[in-house]
């Protein structure tokens, strides 16, 4: 008998693994579920790419009509990394930040991405990763909270920089809050260069109610949304 345990115990210790892996991992999609919500791996970005700098500065203009194309899961999460994907393995950004605090949060709204349900999601630039936070389409409401911009409604992905101030000002006292918006102006930039590099156009936002925005995000209390930026391609 104590033989026959032995002999079952390996297979049945692996079996039990590949049970666990698989509801941690679901590689088809490049999903996870962790402590059941909803995580996404993003493709690798590109960190070498071919269109120079002074091309993207050179054509970047601002755009608010875009064509009803999906947008690929990979421009998306180029878009993201651009924004505050890790550079470094001491975990430095792509967007210079006062004492290196990273006081930004970025949030995508998908219309219209490949591979993406219509929803709200956070961009964890640790593992480079999504979360989804709310499933639907958000696209509308965020637009009429923004003074019912069309470019928002229109985007296949728009892209929230969200900001939380103490992050900043515990080191910095009030002087963090100016450092905060102009990393926020760091980040910004950063996506309307890439989208530029990638075909794509965009049009950085400042114009919405911060707190009707918040509640849409369901953002924590102590976090304001910075910018919003929608991204296509041009009509
Ligand atoms: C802080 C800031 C806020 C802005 N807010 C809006 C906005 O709410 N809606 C909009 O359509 N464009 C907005 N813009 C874009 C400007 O209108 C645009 O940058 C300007 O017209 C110059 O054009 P260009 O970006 O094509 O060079 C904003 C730009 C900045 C820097």
């Amino acid at each position: 008998m104590q033989l026959l345990i032995k002999f079952l115990a390996a297979p049945f210790a692996a079996a039990f693994l590949l049970l666990l892996m698989n509801g941690y991992f679901n590689t088809s999609m490049g999903e996870r579920i962790i402590g059941g919500i909803k995580g996404i791996k993003l493709p690798e970005p590109d960190r070498a790419g071919s269109v120079p700098l002074e091309t993207t500065l050179q054509k970047r203009r601002s755009v608010r009509y875009f064509q009803n194309i999906p947008l690929s899961l990979e421009s998306a999460a180029q878009l993201l990394w651009a924004a505050q994907g890790i550079t470094d393995r001491r975990g430095l950004r792509t967007a210079p930040s006062a004492g290196a605090l990273y006081p930004l949060e970025i949030y995508l709204i998908t219309g219209n991405v490949d591979g993406l349900e219509k929803g709200i999601y956070h961009y964890k630039p640790a593992d480079h990763s999504l979360t989804l936070t709310s499933e639907g389409d958000y696209l509308l409401v965020v637009s009429r909270a923004a003074l019912r911009q069309d470019a928002i409604q229109h985007a296949p992905a728009v892209f929230v920089i969200a900001g939380k101030q103490e992050r900043t000002t515990v080191k910095y006292g009030e002087r963090g809050v100016r450092y905060m918006y102009m990393e926020s102006g760091h980040a910004a930039q950063n996506i309307c260069l890439q989208a530029v590099a990638l075909g794509l156009d965009s049009v950085t936002i400042g114009a919405f109610a911060d707190r009707k925005v918040a509640e849409i995000l369901k953002i924590e209390k102590d976090t304001e949304p910075l910018y919003i930026i929608p991204v296509g391609k041009a009509k």
